[in-house]
């Protein structure tokens, strides 16, 4: 039988051997859970998600139906490693969802932070629901549910959004081998699974992803100096050691735009904004500083090979007073 409660008395997964155990012990309670039957899980590459669908696979194989739904918001790199690790490598059931053009469509024009959340989310839905609807022979949906989630829904601080949301009509039982695990434990059982490094240490990454650091109203053009500045952010932290090191890292590009000078000639660009922070509960949070020669670097491959972008800023500002994201 699934535990829904973690057990006061359980040791903390630290150990690959305690991981194959964890696994072990997931795999049979799946079996035993699911049968025969078929399991649908929206698949976003996240840390959590990618587990529980590591774990389904190895439990039911074929009967795990994977939806992968691309809204455009993404981190340049995630719906192709999405595809690779679950659909070359792991054999998943995958389905994709190119549904780029419906999210930005929605979205265009929209600059109220809380109203860019909620059409995310809502198509989001939206999306799922009409992919469930295609598929025949669905009981349950597998999902990605961790031990702090429901801590946090328990205790009132956030809405436990992985349960539920759908309509009427696709009520499934859920399935949730990852529900009685703090994230470090995830990430263990993550790689013991052989998941890639890129996908066990993930950073955290908001649902809305880079439609909350596109700032305002999100046009194509602004969105993508977002994703390519981000990564090449990435990619430097990478080449220098900070990645897993630094608990998050992104940029920003706001809407206005200021004077520069590019090869002699005025340009007239939006800046990027990069923020780096650690911390241990997301509650209160300090700045990373960076090596200035890492700023400098930055701020060259930044403005040079991101279109639309001349300027480069740094946020230095603890949370509280700010937020981490932007909206
Ligand atoms: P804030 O901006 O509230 O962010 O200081 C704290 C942490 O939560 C992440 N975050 C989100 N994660 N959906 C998520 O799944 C969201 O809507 C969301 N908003 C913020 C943020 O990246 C940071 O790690």
């Amino acid at each position: 039988m699934a535990l829904l409660v973690r057990p006061d008395n359980m040791e903390r997964i630290s150990t690959p051997e305690q991981a194959k155990a964890y696994i072990d012990e997931q795999i049979k309670d799946i079996q035993e859970q699911v049968k025969d039957k078929k399991v649908l899980l929206a698949l976003s590459g996240g840390v959590d998600s990618s587990v529980c669908a590591a774990l389904l696979i190895k439990a039911i194989g074929q009967n795990l139906v994977c939806v992968h739904v691309n809204h455009g918001l993404l981190r340049k790199g995630e719906p192709e490693e999405v595809i690779r690790v679950f659909k070359e490598e792991l054999g998943a059931n995958l389905i994709y969802v190119d549904a780029v053009d419906r999210f930005l469509d929605k979205l265009a024009g929209v600059d109220d932070p809380e109203q860019k959340r909620h059409i995310i989310g809502a198509e989001f839905i939206d999306v799922f629901a009409e992919e469930a609807r295609k598929l025949d022979g669905i009981e349950f949906l597998g999902q990605g549910t961790i031990w702090p989630d429901i801590l946090e829904s328990e205790a009132g601080i956030k809405a436990h959004h992985n349960a539920g949301g759908l309509p009427e009509d696709l009520q499934f039982e859920l399935v949730e081998p990852v529900r009685i695990l703090y994230k470090d434990e995830v990430r263990v059982v993550g790689k013991e699974l052989g998941l890639p490094d890129s996908m066990v240490y993930r950073q955290p990454f908001p649902g809305p992803g880079l439609g909350v650091r596109c700032p305002g109203a999100i046009t194509r053009d602004r969105l993508e100096a977002v994703r390519e500045s981000d990564a090449i952010l990435r990619e430097e932290f990478a080449k220098a050691g900070l990645e897993g090191k630094v608990w998050q890292y992104f940029t920003v590009v706001p809407d206005f735009k200021s004077t520069g000078i590019t090869d002699g000639k005025r340009t007239f660009a939006w800046p990027c904004i990069i923020r780096a922070i650690n911390t241990t509960d997301v509650v209160e949070v300090t700045v990373e500083h960076l090596d200035p020669a890492l700023m400098d670097h930055l701020a060259l491959r930044i403005t040079t090979e991101v279109p639309g972008i001349n300027r480069v800023l740094y946020d230095f500002t603890p949370k509280p007073p700010a937020t981490v994201e932007y909206e």
